[in-house]
């Protein structure tokens, strides 16, 4: 017999609506998510699975071994919210000033948990484990890679991982699946460039700074645009440049921070070299000296073609054909599921989470964010059936 999962989703989607609330106003930081992860482990707990806590500080992992043994998958929840002060007059509006789940991390907790639900409910069928992890600090330094070195893919083994965004693009009822780079590899420039100060009245007895500063912003931009193949994607932007006090005095030092980001994992390591390059070549020409840091933040994410498409099958077997959307347009957004995706296949889903009768219209990190409490139930049969059908596959 077929496993009734949409109509299971259905049957608890007052539990997974009451959850989510309690999450959304009570939001949590990286890593200062103890009540979050307090919250999840004891539902966990409950449920009866093998539950193991302060991982990479305040992340949760939770395992349901099938009846027989098999494969393992994850599905994977971030836990974070944002330093941000929400504007609703919903009753379950944050009660924490000046933060705010607006990213939807709330849904994507509570779309594992309901999965594990579900999961736990026909885990008379289940052939394999399911890995249900609750991960820290998306927002910033990213718990996926503490995660992952503290074991998380190992004990058992994961074969595959499974995890999603609200997506404000994607009309609600709705999924999005991307084959390849889905979200951008995230990178950070900081520059500090030594001239020699002096009168603006005599700038050949001074090395200019903001001169030299504006050469190599320009020249970055003819990186993007001459020295990488315009089919790969990279995005260098400087987002601050400061130097100097006053109108008549030239200033010893500029300093230029940026964002760097390409959907390619091998280009990702090359542009450092051609940064520093331009920055070598303009800084000794005006005999001017810099120091240059460029750090690796997040790879980009790559969807697993294979499991992208089993995914998919799956998927719309569900929710029917029209609601599984082939996308086809990445985000230069960052987001550490890539680690994950680094080590084993799997597939980063978008949840439609635009509606304009609900008010669903802002996108993600505005106060005004929401998300769609009627799909709660759905994605999680989603989760659940996907996970189901890749261990008896
Ligand atoms: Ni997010």
């Amino acid at each position: 017999m077929e496993i009734p999962w949409l109509e299971s989703g259905q049957e608890i989607i007052e539990e997974l609506i009451t959850l989510r609330r309690q999450l959304h106003q009570h939001p949590e930081l990286g890593y200062e998510e103890n009540r979050t992860a307090e919250t999840i482990a004891k539902i966990l707990r409950d449920l009866g699975l093998e539950v193991q806590t302060g991982v990479a500080k305040t992340g949760v992992v939770a395992l349901l071994k099938g009846k027989e043994p098999g494969k393992t998958i994850a599905l994977r929840g971030d836990m974070d919210a944002l330093p941000l002060q929400e504007i609703s007059d919903k009753p379950y509006r944050s009660k924490t000033s000046g933060k705010m789940h607006a990213c939807g991390h709330d849904a994507h907790m509570t779309y594992v948990i309901g999965a594990a639900m579900l999961l736990k409910k026909y885990q008379s069928r289940l052939k394999g484990n399911v890995k249900f992890i609750f991960q820290p600090a998306e927002e910033t330094t990213g718990g996926a890679k503490p995660m992952i070195e503290e074991g998380v893919l190992e004990n058992p083994r994961v074969d595959a991982v499974l995890g999603g965004h609200v997506w404000p693009d994607t009309p609600t009822g709705s999924i999005e699946v991307l084959k390849g780079p889905v979200m951008a590899s995230t990178g950070q420039l900081y520059l500090e460039i030594y001239g020699k100060g002096g009168h603006a009245a005599r700038p050949h007895e001074n090395i200019d700074p903001i001169l030299i500063g504006q050469e190599i912003l320009q020249r970055l931009q003819s990186l993007s645009s001459r020295m990488i193949d315009p089919l790969e994607n990279s995005v260098i932007s400087i987002c601050s440049f400061q130097a100097g006090e006053t109108y008549n005095v030239m200033p010893e030092k500029a300093v230029l921070m940026g964002t760097i980001r390409t959907l390619n994992n091998e280009l990702r390591l090359e542009i450092p070299g051609k940064i520093e390059k331009i920055v070598e070549n303009v800084t000794s020409y005006y005999g001017a000296t810099y120091s240059l840091n460029i750090t690796h933040l997040y790879p980009a994410t790559i969807n697993d073609e294979n499991f992208t498409t089993f995914a998919s099958a799956s998927a719309k077997k569900l929710l029917g054909k029209e609601q599984v959307i082939q996308g086809n347009k990445p985000s230069m957004a960052g987001e550490d599921f890539a680690f994950y995706l680094e080590k084993v296949p799997g597939t980063f889903l978008r949840i439609g989470n635009y509606n304009q009768d609900k008010g669903l219209v802002y996108n993600l990190h505005n106060p005004h964010f929401d998300i769609d409490e009627a799909q709660l139930g759905k994605i999680s049969a989603l989760y659940a059936k996907i996970a189901m059908d890749f261990l008896t596959e």
